[in-house]
């Protein structure tokens, strides 16, 4: 039986949502809502659904509802899903959440408690490695052909620089907050980061603007160098911008993570994954031959794929496939904490940065709680 879905907030990304469950198989969309009655009601008419314009009302038309999905955005692109999300909660309903979890790390930290108080499903929307280069990357490092870990650089920036840049943004979303890039922004790289990685130990950050920026009284810390050790031991570094430069490398992200026995290397988020083992392993180059600047031959996936916009069916459906299965809560995917995880590295880079680049050492999470029901 498909799960019954109700989306909250019906906008650019609501719609996308919307979408993607009416599209999925595992969902049934029964009902939108937006607290501006127009949005909600072309997404409805589209769907076939019913509208709302508050999720009181939702929630109580559809005592059925198995899943609320929140979309909503406010201040730092965040600042409108605690309520939405502890209200869907508090009805029992399980919860997808956009990125950030919130722009407030308290109230995250709440979000998550409760989750794990009602016992229910609590997910966030981290996208971008429900993908195929992603998986196979996955798939090398549990096969062991990456070996230890050494080492991680990840980089991710939208398109941009100087001539484009159009002035400091008058959304209520964005003017003013000095932090919206970096809340807004850096759950995904840091989520990618720690899909492969793993926990993050130690930070040190060093931000920015460029002088277009200033110029412009845009106070938006744009431009991240982001240092970091996992729990593992390995390093990691992270260079985020916002449309301050374009980088020309890997397309709009690309990471490579890089151990003893081989290294990966994602390109373009969806696009490429490359496979080098190391000089010595099976199948790999003769070290013999490698010479300083001869590189060894990679083994190159090319997935054709290069719209990103894809990765919001392939995350949405794994969610749903996660609730349909009944997963133990803690094996959920990109789950409540997961995101919690994000903000804590976001916040420790912030503290980091405004005291000039100090080591900082994010909040712990709370206690992964296995279901002692499960095996
Ligand atoms: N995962 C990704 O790749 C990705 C990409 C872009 C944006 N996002 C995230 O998606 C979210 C939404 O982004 P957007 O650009 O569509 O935002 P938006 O502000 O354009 O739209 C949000 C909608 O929610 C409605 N809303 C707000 N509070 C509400 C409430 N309490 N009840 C009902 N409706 C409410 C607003 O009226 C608006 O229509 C943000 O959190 C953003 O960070 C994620």
């Amino acid at each position: 039986m498909p799960l019954k879905v109700g989306v909250v907030g019906v906008n650019g990304i609501g719609k996308h949502h919307s979408e993607c469950h009416a599209n999925d198989p595992l969902a049934k969309l029964v009902a939108v809502c937006d607290v501006i009655k127009q949005r909600a009601d072309e997404t409805a008419e589209k769907h076939k659904v019913k509208a709302y314009y508050r999720l009181k009302d939702m929630l109580d038309a559809h005592p059925d509802l198995d899943i609320v999905d929140v979309a909503t955005g406010g201040s730092e692109n965040g600042g409108w899903h605690f309520e939405p999300a502890m209200e869907a909660m508090r009805a029992g309903k399980h919860v997808l959440v956009e990125k950030p979890i919130s722009n407030d790390i308290n109230e995250a930290r709440q979000m998550v408690a409760y989750a794990q108080e009602k016992d229910l499903y609590l997910g966030c929307n981290l996208n971008h490695y429900f993908t195929e280069p992603a998986a196979k990357a996955k798939a090398l490092m549990d096969s062991g052909k990456i070996g230890e870990q050494i080492f991680c650089l990840h980089r991710m920036g939208f398109v941009g620089g100087e001539f484009n840049y159009g002035g400091a943004s008058t959304s209520p979303n964005v003017a003013g907050f000095p932090y919206f890039h970096v809340k807004a922004f850096l759950a995904h790289p840091f989520s990618i980061m720690r899909y492969f990685c793993g926990d993050i130990k130690d930070i040190q950050a060093f931000m920015g603007r460029p002088s277009f920026r200033k110029k412009a009284d845009d106070v938006m810390v744009s431009i991240n160098s982001i240092h970091v050790r996992f729990v593992n031991d390995s390093i990691g570094y992270l260079f985020s911008q916002r449309g301050d430069a374009t980088m020309g490398l890997g397309g709009w992200w690309s990471i490579e993570v890089g151990g003893t026995k081989g290294t990966f290397c994602i390109e373009n988020c969806v696009e490429k994954l490359t496979f080098t083992a190391a000089p010595g392993a099976p199948g790999a180059a003769d070290p013999a031959n490698l010479v300083l600047g001869k590189a060894p031959e990679p083994e190159v996936t090319n997935t054709g794929v290069t719209d990103f916009g894809l990765t919001f069916p392939s995350r949405i459906h794994a969610f749903l496939e996660d609730v349909t299965n009944k997963v133990p809560k803690h094996k959920l995917r990109a789950s409540g904490r997961d995101a919690l995880a994000t903000l804590e590295y976001t916040f420790a880079a912030i503290e980091s940065y405004e005291q000039g680049g100090i080591l900082v050492r994010p909040a712990p999470l709370p206690q992964l709680r296995r279901d002692p029901s499960v095996a």
